[in-house]
């Protein structure tokens, strides 16, 4: 699946190793193409900057889903939703993870780096990726109240 990903400086955090090369590294290896949004550094950014170059990547349909990581998942998810389309959810549990994907077709996923440790964000990944939508009629219909 080809997998748009982004961050803050969160993605950067100290101690190493740091989430988001990690992250990346582990969709790759499960056989994703990630397209890296950035950032490239720890410098200090703005998560709404990181959020839109994912939502476009997958709303100009270079990217099919995505991940998103800040301090909480709450500040970049809040950006994301902005854009008619997007449906990304804040998972920090593998219920939310499955329920997102199967109940809400969730097309990103976000995580928070001060919440959720390294190897449950990357389990929280294998969930929601392998995760697909129920389709159930009222799912469907309820999903497509959010754009109306
Ligand atoms: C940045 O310090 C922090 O506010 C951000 O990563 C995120 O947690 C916001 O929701």
């Amino acid at each position: 699946m080809k997998i748009a990903l982004g961050s803050d400086h969160a993605g950067f955090e100290a101690p190493e190793p740091f989430y988001k090369p990690a992250l990346i590294a582990h969709l790759q290896a499960a056989g994703h193409d990630v397209i890296d949004c950035g950032p490239e550094g720890p410098g200090s950014v703005d998560y709404p900057d990181f959020a839109d170059k994912v939502c476009r990547e997958i709303l100009e349909g270079r990217a099919e889903m995505g991940v998103l990581l800040c301090g909480t998942g709450m500040g970049i998810s809040i950006r994301a939703n902005r854009h008619r389309g997007i449906r990304a959810t804040v998972c920090n549990t593998e219920e939310m993870a499955q329920l997102a994907r199967e109940h809400n077709n969730a097309n990103i996923l976000c995580l928070g780096k001060r919440i959720s440790s390294l190897e449950d964000c990357l389990r929280l990944m294998d969930v929601f990726f392998d995760t697909d939508f129920s389709g159930g009629e009222r799912h469907v219909r309820r999903i497509g109240k959010i754009d109306a």
